[in-house]
């Protein structure tokens, strides 16, 4: 099998969430095509792997590469949120990893128009079982929701010429694929923003992924559960991409380890809150130099570690 994605911060991770020779359960929550954790199985005999993942294509990738592993390795198909919004049945995490967006695969071999360098129908779903897909979006949205999507999550601040010239294509006819999207966007964008430093489109493409696959409601949620979930003395890893996922895992870890959760106003502490959890990493872990030059992906990656008390 052709292995799409390097794992990114892969010895990082190894050392954060790393554990002794007793009994250990890693949730990774996003399994892809298992890279981090063949890593986990392979270094720690006695950890078994519950993985998780919303496309069903990149988990039958991480079931054969797994595969030797065998009853150490559990792989369930699931939105994460959903996952950690029920009780945990096959018992609660020592470890728990996100590794958050979506896999070099879905760029390079899942024909599911996530790249704007390849001509594929416009779908950007993760999980097929949803009916929404980015073609909808593009063809539907009234135009300043469109706008407000692609400023939102793209932070793109052409978004209103943008999806000015998405509302105007669509009259004529509907948009179906990614090089029509990415042809439309460089031709919107004023001139000098076509030859920056990273594709016109690229912006625009992060934005309908995020909101076709409600990505950061989906890990505000899972966030939440997976601390719940996690067995005291538990560790758990977060691996972010961009400032707007980095933000909420920031946020929530920030909160967590908060003993009081008095309102501000309030002179004395009413609470009487205990942190829920420790921060290991005060600032987020990034890829060495070398990883950068030899993985592009891991130039934006960014690892937070808490542990819970
Ligand atoms: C960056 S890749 C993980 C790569 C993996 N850690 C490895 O080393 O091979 C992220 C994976 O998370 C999945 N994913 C993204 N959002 C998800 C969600 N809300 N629920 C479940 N899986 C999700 C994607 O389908 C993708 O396969």
């Amino acid at each position: 099998m052709n292995i799409s994605h390097a794992s990114v911060l892969p010895e990082e991770v190894l050392h954060y969430l790393g554990v002794d020779d007793t009994e250990h359960l890693l949730l990774d929550a996003t399994v892809g095509e298992g890279g981090h954790s063949y890593a986990f199985l392979e270094r720690f005999p006695n950890l078994r792997v519950i993985g998780l993942d919303a496309d069903s294509r990149i988990l039958g990738r991480a079931r054969e590469r797994l595969a030797r592993f065998g009853d150490r390795v559990e792989l369930l198909h699931t939105w994460f949120d959903a996952y950690f919004e029920r009780e945990p049945e096959a018992g609660r995490p020592t470890r728990i990893l996100f590794d958050l967006g979506v896999s070099s695969f879905h760029f390079k071999a899942s024909g599911g128009g996530f790249s704007f360098r390849e001509d594929e129908p416009l779908d950007m779903r993760l999980n097929h079982d949803e009916l929404e897909d980015a073609a909808d979006l593009v063809n539907n949205l009234p135009q300043d929701e469109l706008a407000a999507v692609i400023y939102r999550y793209g932070e793109e601040r052409y978004s209103r010429r943008i999806a000015a010239a998405v509302v105007r294509r669509r009259a004529e006819s509907p948009l179906r694929s990614s090089a029509e999207l990415a042809d439309l966007v460089y031709h919107a964008v004023p001139a000098p923003y076509r030859h920056g430093r990273i594709h016109p489109a690229t912006r625009t493409f992060q934005a309908l992924r995020i909101a076709v696959n409600r990505e950061l409601e989906r890990i505000e949620r899972a966030l939440a559960g997976a601390i719940d979930q996690l067995v005291p003395g538990g560790v758990i890893g977060v691996i972010a991409f961009h400032s707007l996922e980095d933000r909420i895992v920031k946020r929530m870890f920030r909160e967590k380890s908060k003993a009081c959760t008095c309102p501000p106003e309030m002179p004395i502490c009413k609470c009487e809150g205990v942190p829920v959890l420790e921060l290991i990493t005060r600032k987020p872990v990034f890829a060495s130099e070398t990883e950068r030059e030899h993985n592009p992906a891991s130039r934006t990656a960014r690892l937070r570690v808490a542990r819970k008390c």
